[in-house]
C-alpha cells in the first residue's frame, strides 16, 4: 500500500531538518536545536516509517545501525592506491623537502596546506550519485577491508552528500579516531573487565572498526575528520584548499585547525605553533601534514611507490615529562619471564595521565641507572606505552634505592633463572599461577581461540575457585560452576558456555598460536598449519622436519620439538582433541596452498618500481611463498630492485635464481 502523500512529505521533511541539524553539529560544532529537540525529530522520524515501511531508504537517518553482524569482511579494491606519507623528524629534513619542491617546481609561486596528522584508521568512503556506498580500510594501500555497516554507524559521516548535484562519484578519504577521553574511558573499562588496554588510539579506532558486528562499532564514539579526495568524476577542483571547503560543504567534518600558509615561513610558524599545543587537542595527533596546494602542482610533482613527493608528515618530537618513580614491580608473564615496572606518581604526558611504564628488563635499568625513589623522564613516543627514559642523578637525595631482580619468582617464590646471553629473568615453573593465567589468556585471546568476554578476571576467578588448571579444563566447565562465582548472572554463564563451545571449531594455525609456544607467534603458526597436516603430524615431527620447513629457522624447530617432547604438553594437546576441539588444516591466514609460489622461499632486496616491500611480500605470501631476510642455499629466488647490494652476490654465489621485478610480476599474476 502507498504511503499517505502527507506521510510522504513529512518524512522527507523530517530527513532534511535531521540531516541540517546533524550536519550544525558534527561539522560546524554549532548546533540550533537541543538534543531533547533532535531526538524528538528522530522519534517522529521512526514512529512514521514504523507505520509506513515502505518509506524506509537505506540513508535515512533511522538507518544508521541495523546490519546483521557479519561472518568476515569483503575484500575492496582502492580505484587509487592509499599512499602513506614520507616522514620529517627534524626541520632540516623539511627544509630539504621544501627545496626539492621548489626545485621541481621551477619558479612558480607555491602555496602550502597545513594540517594535524590524526593518529587514528585511515578509511575510504565512495559515494555514487551522492549516496554512500561503500567504506573501506586502508590495508595494505591497494586493498582494505569493507566495513561499510561499521562506518554507517558513525554519525559525522553522512549517508549522503549535502550537495544539490552531487557527483557521479566520489571517492572521500580521511580518518576515523577516537576522541582521547573516550579513548582513556574504553581503556579503564578494558581493565575492569581484565581485558588488555589499547595501546595507543590508532589501536583503539582500527579495532573499533574492525567488529564483525556494527553493533559494537556503534557503542563507540568514533569521529572522522575527511582530509582527501582518491578519485572523482564530476567536481572540478583546483587547489586542496578548496576541495577541503568543498567536503566541509558536503557535509564532511574537516580539521578546523588546517591552514593555508603563501610561505613557507607561515608553515615553520604552524608546526611551531601545533608542537606546543597539540596536548590541548581532543584526539591524538602525532604530526602535521603539510601539502602543495595546488593540485596541478601536486599532479607535476607525482609521487613515488610508496608515497606523494607533494606531501609530507612532520613528525612531533615524542612528548616528555618528569615525575617520581614511586617503585619497581615484577610482572610474570606467560613463559615465566619477570618484566619489571615501573610504579609513577601520576603525571601528564601529552595529554594522557600515566602512573606505569615498561622498564623492559634488569640490564636495562641497570644501564640507565636508574634507582626506586629518582626523578625520572618519561616519555610516551607516538602514543605508545610510555617508557621511563632517564633518571636525573642531580635530584638524588641520597635516600634512593638500587633495583634488584628478586631471586624468587614474586608469585610462586620459586628460584629464578637467567640463561647465558639472555637479558630476562624466568620463573621456571611453568604451574606458577601467574604463568598458568597469562596462558590461560593467551589461549583465549582474539588470534588465537578468540574466546570472546573470558577476560582475565574471570580466567582469575575460575582459577581461584579450582574449576579450571589449564585450558582444557575450560571446555568441560558447567553452568552450575559458573554460577557459583561472583557476580556471574545466568545469562552470562551462558554467554561464557556458549563461547567456549564455539571456540572448538578452530584452524590448526590458531590452535598452535594458542598453545603458547616459545617463538611461535601467529605468522610462524601459519605457516607451520601450512606444512603439517594436523596438529598429530606436528608432534611427531623430528627436529630436521621442522627445520626444513622453508621460513622455520633452528631455534623455532627446537622450541617446537621440545614442546611436544614435554609429556605434559602431549597431555594437553590429547586432552584438548578429546574435549572436541577440532583444528582444522591449513592456514587461510598467509599461505595459499597450491599458489604458484607455493613451497618457494623468497628473498627481496633492492628497491622495487611497482611496489612497496611491504606490499610485493603480501603478494609472494598470497601465491603460497614464504618470505624470509636472508639468502641461503635454501632460498628459492631473489627477487632482485635497483642497487641491490651484497644479497645479490651471495644469491650469484650460492647459486641461487635471481628474479627480477617483471618476471616476479609474472609468476604471480600481476604482470
Ligand atoms: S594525507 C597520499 N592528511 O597518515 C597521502 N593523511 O602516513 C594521503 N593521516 O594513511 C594522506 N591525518 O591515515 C593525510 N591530515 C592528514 C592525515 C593523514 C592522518 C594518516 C593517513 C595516512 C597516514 C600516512
Amino acid at each position: 500500500m502507498r504511503a499517505p502523500s502527507d506521510a510522504r512529505r513529512r518524512v522527507k521533511k523530517l530527513r532534511e531538518e535531521i540531516a541540517e541539524h546533524n550536519y550544525r553539529y558534527h561539522v560546524l560544532d554549532a548546533p540550533a536545536i537541543s538534543d531533547a529537540a533532535y531526538d524528538r525529530l528522530i522519534r517522529e522520524l521512526r514512529d512514521l516509517e514504523e507505520r509506513h515501511p515502505e518509506l524506509i531508504t537505506p540513508d535515512s537517518p533511522t538507518q544508521r545501525v541495523g546490519a546483521p553482524p557479519s561472518a568476515a569482511f569483503a575484500t575492496v579494491r582502492h580505484r587509487a592506491p592509499m599512499l602513506s606519507l614520507a616522514n620529517a623528524f627534524e626541520e632540516a629534513e623539511l627544509d630539504a623537502w621544501e627545496r626539492r619542491v621548489r626545485t621541481a617546481l621551477g619558479e612558480a609561486s607555491i602555496h602550502y596546506v597545513c594540517e594535524l596528522k590524526i593518529d587514528g584508521a585511515a578509511v575510504s568512503l565512495v559515494y555514487k550519485d551522492g549516496r554512500l556506498v561503500t567504506g573501506a580500510t586502508r590495508g595494505d594501500g591497494e586493498q582494505g577491508e569493507d566495513v561499510t555497516p561499521n562506518l554507517r554507524t558513525i554519525p559525522s559521516i553522512p549517508l549522503r552528500l549535502r550537495t544539490t548535484r552531487p557527483p557521479a562519484l566520489i571517492e572521500v578519504r580521511g580518518e576515523i579516531y577516537l576522541p582521547r577521553a573516550a579513548f582513556d574511558a574504553a581503556n579503564a573499562q578494558r581493565e575492569a573487565s581484565g581485558e588488555p588496554r589499547f595501546a595507543n588510539p590508532r589501536n583503539a579506532a582500527a579495532g573499533s572498526l574492525r567488529q564483525l558486528d556494527p553493533q559494537i562499532t556503534a557503542g563507540r564514539p568514533l569521529q572522522i575528520f575527511v582530509y582527501g579526495v582518491g578519485f572523482a568524476e564530476g567536481v572540478d577542483l583546483r587547489t586542496h584548499w578548496e576541495t577541503l571547503r568543498w567536503l566541509r560543504e558536503a557535509g564532511f567534518r574537516t580539521d578546523p585547525h588546517a591552514a593555508r600558509c603563501s610561505t613557507f615561513n607561515e608553515v615553520r610558524e604552524y608546526l611551531r605553533t601545533w608542537t606546543e599545543r597539540r596536548a590541548t587537542l581532543d584526539h591524538g595527533t602525532d604530526g602535521v601534514v603539510v601539502k602543495v596546494d595546488d593540485l596541478a602542482q601536486q599532479a607535476e610533482l607525482g609521487a613515488t611507490t610508496a608515497a606523494p613527493r607533494w606531501a609530507l608528515a612532520y613528525k612531533f618530537p615524542a612528548e616528555q615529562a618528569i615525575t617520581r618513580l614511586l617503585d619497581i614491580t615484577i610482572n610474570v608473564g606467560r613463559t615465566g619471564a619477570l618484566t619489571p615496572a615501573a610504579v609513577l606518581e601520576p603525571v601528564r604526558v601529552s595529554g594522557v595521565t600515566v602512573s606505569s611504564a615498561t622498564l623492559h628488563n634488569e640490564d636495562e635499568i641497570a644501564r640507565k641507572d636508574i634507582r626506586i625513589g629518582d626523578w625520572v623522564i618519561v616519555q610516551r613516543a607516538g602514543e605508545v606505552i610510555p617508557e621511563v627514559v632517564a633518571p636525573l642523578p642531580e635530584r638524588r637525595s641520597g635516600e634512593e634505592r638500587l633495583f634488584v631482580m628478586p631471586g624468587r619468582c614474586p608469585v610462586c617464590q620459586t628460584p629464578v633463572e637467567r640463561r647465558d646471553g639472555e637479558a630476562v629473568a624466568r620463573c621456571p615453573n611453568p604451574s606458577c599461577p601467574a604463568q598458568v593465567l597469562e596462558r590461560l589468556y593467551h589461549f583465549g585471546s582474539r588470534d588465537a581461540m578468540s574466546i570472546e568476554g573470558v577476560g582475565g578476571r574471570l580466567l582469575a576467578q575460575m582459577l581461584e575457585a579450582g574449576l579450571i588448571s589449564d585450558p582444557a579444563d575450560l571446555y568441560h566447565l558447567t553452568k552450575e560452576q559458573l554460577l557459583s562465582l561472583d557476580r556471574m548472572a545466568d545469562r552470562s554463564a551462558e554467554n561464557v558456555l556458549d563461547a567456549i563451545a564455539r571456540s572448538r571449531e578452530t584452524t590448526l594455525a590458531r590452535f598452535l598460536f594458542a598453545l603458547g609456544i616459545r617463538h611461535v607467534g601467529s605468522h610462524v603458526a601459519d605457516v607451520l598449519a601450512a606444512r603439517f597436516p594436523s596438529i598429530e603430524a606436528l608432534m611427531d615431527a623430528s627436529f630436521e622436519e621442522v627445520r626444513e620447513v622453508p621460513g622455520i629457522g633452528p631455534t623455532i624447530a627446537v622450541s617446537v620439538v621440545e614442546f611436544f617432547e614435554q609429556p605434559a604438553n602431549r597431555h594437553l594437546v590429547l586432552r584438548l582433541l578429546a574435549a572436541g576441539v577440532r583444528p582444522a588444516p591449513g592456514a587461510a591466514r598467509v599461505q595459499a596452498p597450491g599458489g604458484p609460489l607455493d613451497g618457494a622461499q623468497l628473498v627481496f632486496t633492492g628497491t622495487l618500481d611497482r611496489w612497496k616491500r611491504g606490499e610485493a611480500e603480501a603478494l609472494a605470501r598470497a601465491a603460497g611463498g614464504v618470505v624470509t631476510e636472508g639468502v641461503t642455499k635454501k632460498t628459492t629466488y631473489l627477487v632482485a630492485g635497483a642497487s641491490s647490494g651484497s644479497k645479490l652476490e651471495r644469491a650469484r654465489r650460492l647459486g641461487v635464481k635471481v628474479l627480477t621485478e617483471g618476471e616476479f610480476a609474472r609468476l604471480v599474476g600481476e604482470a
